[in-house]
């Protein structure tokens, strides 16, 4: 594997006419998603290229809606959920450092207006949505004329899972080896599974204390089980990836719940520990598992936060409404 550090503005550049053309306005929709098989490493830390391939499902209509249109005012305008933002807060300096690596040094003041409709109380981090989104947006806008791999790779740029959010259903991003990460690329799986839900459970809806991208920092620095995690994750992988195929369930639900533990454990490991569990989603997690052996099935996974994802198929779906009330349910394939 070759090494070398390479900057996004240079990758980016390659793929970019020297003179920008761009349209009045446009909108694009990224769906938000969960990592059944987690991404969680980094080999570089500049692209967002990862130590493991990793696997997710999109969460259909729920994601980020984002408008980009031309400022007559002279300056660039950020808006979030209808608010403006200013430019110095974090979340506009992400966009704005994302945007240079396109408008360079070309004076192209823009309206961005992003839409999140993931529901609040989800708990959901809307970065992978927001940056597939904002990438999607500025493809149409500048009539780049980018195929979609070179989109999961430039979203990548922004937020690694962000390369996922550019695709719908059962997505797969693989690693990929290059040192410019062109080959680190997300794909859809050719798979349907109607009647497979995600249900959405908030314990809380605290800001996590420390975030994925610094968590993985701390957990490849500190943690001594880490070295287990790439071969778990590949391991975790192909088990999903056949279970999807084959519409087993019960192996996919298995091997999607081991696999966020086990990434779970990486980061308890790390110094200073990242706990991101709440003894409430230790109260759920053992609900699940007694649920289980009460012949239900239903799976968790979790992320770098305390609230849970609930797995299963629409034949438990009653039951479950019943033992969790405030659960938002996604169907992303729609009924059977
Ligand atoms: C635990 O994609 O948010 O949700 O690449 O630093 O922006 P950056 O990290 P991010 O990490 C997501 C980590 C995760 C697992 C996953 O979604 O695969």
């Amino acid at each position: 594997m070759n090494l070398k550090v390479i900057s996004k503005a240079t990758v980016v550049n390659q793929y970019l006419p020297k003179k920008l053309t761009a349209k009045t306005t446009v909108t694009a929709f990224a769906p938000s998603n969960i990592a059944l098989c987690k991404y969680w490493g980094k080999r570089d830390v500049e692209l967002n290229l990862p130590l493991n391939s990793s696997l997710s499902i999109s969460l259909g209509h729920l994601g980020s809606h984002t408008r980009i249109s031309h400022s007559d005012s002279g300056g660039d305008v950020i808006l979030l959920n209808t608010k403006e933002q200013a430019l110095d807060s974090s979340f506009s300096r992400k966009i704005l450092d994302f945007i240079a690596l396109f408008r360079r040094t070309q004076p192209l003041p823009l309206i961005i207006d992003t839409r999140n409709n993931i529901p609040t109380a989800a708990g959901l981090a809307s970065s992978a949505s927001g940056f597939a989104a904002l990438m999607i947006a500025l493809n149409d806008f500048f009539d780049l004329q980018l195929d979609k791999p070179t989109l999961s790779a430039f979203a990548r740029m922004g937020s690694g899972s962000a390369s996922r959010s550019v695709f719908s259903g059962f997505v797969r991003w693989d690693m990929g080896e290059q040192s410019d990460g062109m080959d680190s690329v997300a794909s859809q799986l050719d798979s349907h599974w109607p009647g497979f839900c995600i249900g959405l459970i908030k314990v809380s809806s605290v800001q996590k204390p420390v975030d994925s991208r610094s968590g993985m920092a701390r957990t490849i620095k500190t943690s001594n089980l880490y070295a287990s995690w790439p071969a778990q994750a590949s391991a975790d992988l192909l088990s999903i990836e056949a279970a999807i195929k084959n519409k087993n369930f019960s192996d996919l639900g298995q091997s999607a719940e081991k696999n966020a533990l086990s990434m779970h454990a990486t980061m308890m490991s790390a110094w200073p520990p990242l706990v991101y569990w709440l003894p409430e989603s230790l109260a759920v997690m053992h609900k699940i598992w007694q649920l289980r052996s009460d012949g239900i099935a239903v799976y968790f996974t979790m992320d770098a936060g305390p609230n849970l994802k609930l797995l299963f198929e629409s034949s438990a779906k009653k039951i479950l409404e019943i033992e969790f009330p405030d659960m938002e349910i996604i169907q992303p394939f729609g009924n059977e």
